[in-house]
């Protein structure tokens, strides 16, 4: 007994002395086999704004002020919305002499610590962007080989987000890359999310699930609603591209690993049924919602699209399962979530220019989730079917879902228990 004891202390022993030993190991080489992230962060999508849709590097301090307070004022706060995120163009074009990253002088003459303590004291968190590569997407110090020394800062200032780009990284590998980042952020001990931007190259979904809570799943996103914006070297994508782009990954998302299919373009110059469209799909999809617009001057449309909590519920939903396109007819796309309640989520988008009328006839096309194993059970029970951008309760599926959809508009319905 006493034996078996004493063997049973040593063996575990053992196991601590030989684990301890490598993550020391780990922490100075950055093995890629011990990458590991905090597991408490986004259980749902993070929710927040972002600088680079509307702004590109045109920021500073007095914008992400007056940013801050209209998170709180416009009820953004209030719906879910929590990160404030500078993007590319917050730093001076060089390191200081210590090799540090500085704030630019001019934008934030406060310096980001006054800045994230403003942002902290209205109870959001501060995100911030960096690159893996020698130098950012638009040419400020990228993170290569400075990488503990930048997550230490970020730690100082009171960093909570990290969007980590891609850009001039010559040969790097993506998966070194990242793990050596989200090292550097899990050696600070402050949490921080992690989200990675390499647009969906090397397939991120398949291997960043261990490092990150969120990685982008194509190229950069454009506020149009199927087009493709070509620039020299890239093009950047319509709400309905990056969908089809994005389709199929499905599988690799769930609480604290997202797919991420780009910041939200909402009220940057989109119809409102577009707008409606894309946010409704950005929540089906499960997808991170980040605005992207100037929400000090956004019109009430596009406040209430944004801050919608029953659509917001379906994507902050606690199964985390990515919606799944059920089918495809007539220019009417239909796309299907199961939620944790087993209640469902509905999309219906019309894709065409022209008004569409729905008929769904709910026996003729069953939803069944293959990937997850979730079937909607229609046989004697009925549901109430809430349209949930007009908050009203529009029929039952003892009937078939009967309503007229303007071009490029949509319907996204919950169905609901009901006692009848
Ligand atoms: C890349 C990213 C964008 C943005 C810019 C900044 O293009 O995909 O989201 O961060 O860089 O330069």
């Amino acid at each position: 007994m006493l034996n078996n004891k004493t063997s049973a202390f040593t063996f575990r022993l053992q196991n601590y002395l030989v684990k301890g030993i490598l993550i020391i190991l780990s922490s100075f080489f950055s093995f890629s086999i011990f990458a590991q992230k905090n597991e408490s962060l986004a259980k749902t999508p993070p929710m927040g704004w972002n600088s680079w849709n509307k702004f590109q590097t045109s920021i500073n301090e007095d914008l992400i002020k007056g940013i801050a307070d209209s998170m709180i004022k416009d009820g953004y706060k209030d719906a879910g919305y929590t990160y404030i995120i500078l993007d590319d163009g917050w730093m001076s074009m060089q390191r200081n002499k210590q090799g540090d990253l500085v704030p630019d002088p001019q934008k934030f003459p406060s310096g980001l610590k006054a800045l994230s303590d403003y942002i902290h004291s209205k109870g959001l968190k501060f995100g911030i962007y960096n690159c893996a590569g020698d130098k950012t997407c638009a040419g400020y110090p990228g993170s290569h080989t400075y990488e503990n020394q930048d997550a230490k800062m970020y730690a100082q200032w009171g960093v909570d987000y990290l969007k980590y780009d891609w850009c001039n990284t010559k040969d790097l590998k993506t998966q070194d890359a990242y793990t050596i980042m989200g090292n550097a952020i899990l050696a600070t001990k402050r949490p921080m999310v992690f989200s990675l931007c390499e647009w969906g190259i090397s397939a991120p979904w398949a291997w960043a699930g261990n490092i990150a809570q969120l990685w982008r799943t194509s190229g950069d996103i454009y506020p149009c609603f199927d087009c493709e914006k070509r620039y020299e070297t890239w093009s950047a994508w319509g709400i309905m591209k990056i969908v089809n782009m994005h389709q199929d990954i499905r599988k690799y998302a769930g609480p604290g690993h997202w797919n991420d299919p780009d910041m939200l373009e909402v009220g940057n110059g989109m119809s409102p049924a577009e707008d409606r469209s894309h946010f409704a799909l950005w929540c089906m999809m499960s997808a991170p919602l980040i605005m992207g617009h100037d929400i000090r001057n956004a019109s009430s449309e596009t406040v209430s699209i944004l801050t919608n909590k029953a659509v917001i519920a379906i994507d902050q939903d606690s199964l985390g399962v990515q919606a799944f396109r059920a089918y495809q007819k007539d220019s009417i796309d239909v796309w299907a979530k199961p939620l944790a309640n087993k209640d469902w989520a509905l999309c219906f988008v019309n894709t065409s220019s022209q008004t569409k009328d729905l008929n769904f006839e709910w026996h003729l096309n069953p939803i069944i989730d293959k990937d997850f194993d979730y079937t909607l059970n229609l046989t004697g029970v009925i549901l109430a079917i809430k349209d949930l951008y007009n908050n009203k309760i529009i029929g039952l599926t003892k009937k078939p879902l009967k309503a007229s959809i303007a071009p490029h508009d949509v319907l996204i319905v919950r169905l609901i228990k009901t006692k009848e």
